[in-house]
């Protein structure tokens, strides 16, 4: 009998049809995301799962799928799964890095740049009838923060992090990096997170979402950020306090914000960074290219395949589960 695999959505690729002629496979067809609380019930008989970053695959519905063989996102960041609660029940995790990291970069420096040259304050300047001949070009009109000669410091130097700093480097940019092991990444100087924050014009966080991240720019350290400094983050919102950053933003301590990731996603409309004119916000898009969504999707299938074919995965999160 074949193997029941669930796809909670609709996915870009070529590779998930391969799937499907390997499995009995059943698709969520939405409309939308597939709601929380039906997770379980479409999983009950099943032995695999194809996921994405907004479904939560915690211990509860893990205690409750006795049939689960694998489990497969296409993510790289797996926060929303139990990764320990696979492990101890030896069900690898597979997640999509690698190929979205070209597109993360470039969404970085999108929102780097939209920040600190107020590209999204002047579009709804235009839009609003505000540029007319009473109110027009002047030697400050819209000056924004040099991006050229500033120092860019890099939280997590990883794959998507370097991808940042060779960007920088080509805006003639000085780097500092810290991360949580020694990398050592020509043109970057390797310094602590304090030193980093007290240097940096820019900042950049490119760490994953884990119980040592959360909240790692909280109140405290927001504060030692350099006056007039821009943070972008295109990681995890749950690694910056939002209401802390909000405050250092609408006080004149820092200078702007370039936002893809927020604590709750979709993002309230009363979270106070919404409010803020110096914020530049999108939602959640870093990787949002068609072809790196395709290969997301790809790799995740190919995942699930070899999951199917009881073979090693060919990126898995947690590998001790072969051992
Ligand atoms: C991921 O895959 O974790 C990214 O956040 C998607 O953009």
């Amino acid at each position: 009998m074949d193997k029941k695999v669930f796809v909670t959505h609709q996915l870009p690729g070529d590779r998930i049809h391969d799937l499907g002629q390997l499995c009995d496979m059943n698709v969520w067809m939405g409309p939308g995301l597939l709601p929380g609380g039906a997770l379980a019930e479409e999983l009950s008989e099943c032995h695999g799962l194809l996921c994405l970053l907004t479904d939560q695959v915690d211990r509860p519905l893990l205690d409750s799928l006795p049939k689960l063989e694998f489990v497969s996102s296409m993510s790289a960041g797996v926060d929303h799964i139990d990764v320990a609660a696979l492990t101890e029940r030896g069900i690898p995790l597979g997640h999509t890095p690698g190929v979205l990291v070209d597109a993360t970069a470039n969404a970085t420096f999108a929102l780097m740049l939209s920040a600190a040259r107020r590209v999204v304050e002047a579009d709804r300047y235009i839009r609003q009838g505000n540029w007319r001949n009473d109110n027009a070009w002047s030697p400050e009109f819209f000056t924004g923060k040099d991006v050229s000669g500033a120092t860019l410091g890099i939280i997590g130097l990883g794959a998507i992090g370097q991808a940042v700093a060779t960007r920088a480097a080509s805006f003639g940019m000085r780097v500092l990096a810290c991360n949580r092991t020694e990398h050592n990444v020509p043109g970057v100087e390797s310094v602590s997170l304090e030193e980093l924050l007290l240097r940096s014009d820019f900042v950049s966080i490119h760490v994953p979402l884990n119980e040592e991240t959360r909240n790692l720019m909280n109140a405290d350290r927001i504060a030692t950020m350099k006056p007039g400094a821009v943070l972008v983050n295109t990681a995890r919102g749950g690694i910056v306090d939002e209401t802390a950053l909000a405050q250092a933003l609408s006080s004149g301590d820092l200078y702007a914000a370039g936002i893809d990731v927020f604590a709750r996603e979709p993002v309230e409309q009363d979270n106070p960074l919404l409010a803020l004119p110096n914020v530049v916000v999108a939602p959640h898009i870093g990787s949002a290219t068609m072809l790196t969504r395709a290969r997301m999707a790809d790799l995740a299938a190919d995942n699930a395949i070899a999951a199917l074919a009881g073979q090693p995965m060919p990126c898995c999160v947690n590998p001790e589960v072969y051992s």
